[in-house]
């Protein structure tokens, strides 16, 4: 247990905001000291290390059969801004935690165990999350190394590049999915079901899926004291209709969600009628026809709002996926294991989404959760105990012994 607080806590020093919360955006020192500790662990467990082009890192237990499909275990490294120490930290640890029980059973897989660390899985530098495994699965074209900006307004590709990864090669390196028997996350709940209904464990049956739309309201800059209302082209009353109008048309059904993240007013200056908005919008939902409509009910009434000030807008769609089902047969493997351990557990959906959801486009995939204290998460005060986490890993270190052993 000590161990796993451990790693907790070294993993939480690695943040750009030290004082309020974990700060651990792709590709920053933060990031690479985080990947450089986890490499570290790998390494004590004696796995086969490699690191690919975009910057996901994978750590191999040889199998006695390793031309057989591999097992892959994983979850990401990064962290929101002001987020928590346990948002994709658990999965990772849980994980090396796994494969040194096994060894220390003296047990030998059949075909590999591949520990992966997702780069990007957040999507706070380039607006879209789980860059990593999209890349791995094929699933990044040419044109997003350009036109995935971040606040610096540097692309992907020049950030790969100042990272000395070669961006041209990272589409060559997508992976063989046939490689990949299956793919299982741990990962934090990020709700309360679980402590409402007092489980330890969530077994996921589908991850809900968002689409991201970078909104942006161009006014006219004008002074504040001396340009009478009925001469404004004011960008932001435009953009608090477009914020409730997120909320109006999410709210009208059970399983969909709407959330204005980020809006930035340009200038930003008190005595400013403001040049531009920009508004980050993301709309999730687990069923796809549902959430498709509120985004072109949203589109619709964009549009309305904007003709009837006179405003001119960009309505960019950065990401839109669709919901995923995890894998039934290994749900039910996991399951079974869970009774047998007798943890109380609940099958349940994932409202966030996480690298599960990319991977699950091309490979069997299922997602194990454990609680979040009060379901607080993306925030300093995101908490998961050490016992909670500790029973996560007996089910997942009994998981990856029966997929790897045959
Ligand atoms: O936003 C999400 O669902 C994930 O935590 N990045
Ligand atoms: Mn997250
Ligand atoms: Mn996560």
């Amino acid at each position: 247990m000590k161990r796993i607080d451990g790693h907790i806590e070294t993993l939480a020093q690695y943040t750009s905001t030290i004082d309020k919360g974990v700060t651990r955006i792709v590709y920053t020192e933060e990031d690479k000291k985080a990947k450089a500790y986890l490499k570290k662990l790998m390494e004590e467990l004696s796995l086969a290390i490699h690191e690919d082009q975009i910057g996901n890192i994978f750590g191999v237990w040889e199998g006695s059969a390793p031309n057989l499909p591999q097992v892959w275990v994983g979850s990401h490294s990064d962290a929101p801004t002001n987020g928590g120490k346990f948002d994709g930290v658990v999965g990772l640890i849980a994980a090396l935690e796994s494969i040194r029980i096994l060894k220390s059973q003296g047990f030998q897989p059949v075909c590999d165990i591949v520990v992966v660390i997702f780069a990007a899985e957040e999507p706070t530098r380039f607006g879209i999350g789980c860059i990593g495994s999209r890349a791995l699965l094929g699933m990044i074209k040419e044109s997003d190394f350009d036109s995935w900006v971040d606040e610096t307004n540097r692309t992907l590709r020049e950030v790969l590049l100042e990272n000395n990864k070669d961006p041209v090669r990272v589409l060559d390196e997508s992976l063989k999915p046939d490689r990949i028997k299956s793919f299982v996350e741990l990962h934090i709940e990020q709700a309360v079901v679980l402590e409402r209904e007092k489980a330890v464990i969530g077994l996921v049956d589908v991850i809900a899926a968002p689409t991201e739309i970078q909104l942006v309201i161009h006014g006219e800059q004008r002074h504040a004291g001396s340009t009478p209302m009925d001469l404004r082209k004011d960008p932001v009353p435009a953009a608090s209709e477009v914020v409730l109008l997120v909320e109006e048309l999410t709210k009208q059904n059970s399983t969909s969600v709407g959330t204005v993240g980020k809006m930035t007013i340009k200038p930003g200056t008190s005595n400013v009628i403001a040049e531009k908005v920009e508004l980050s919008i993301d709309i999730r939902d687990i069923n796809k026809e549902i959430k498709d409509s509120i985004v072109l009910k949203m589109k619709q009434e964009v549009s309305k709002i904007m003709a009837k000030r006179g405003l001119f807008y960009n309505w960019e769609v950065k990401g839109d996926d669709f919901p995923s089902k995890m894998d039934e047969a290994n749900l039910q493997v996991i399951q079974q294991i869970t009774e047998r351990l007798e943890l109380p557990y609940k099958v349940m959906p994932s409202g966030a989404y996480h690298d599960a959801l990319i991977m699950s486009r091309k490979v069997r995939t299922n997602l194990i959760f454990v609680p979040s204290k009060e379901g607080i998460s993306h925030a300093p005060e995101e908490f998961t105990s050490t016992e909670e986490i500790t029973s996560g890993i007996k089910v997942l270190t009994e998981f990856l012994k029966e997929l790897s052993y045959s």
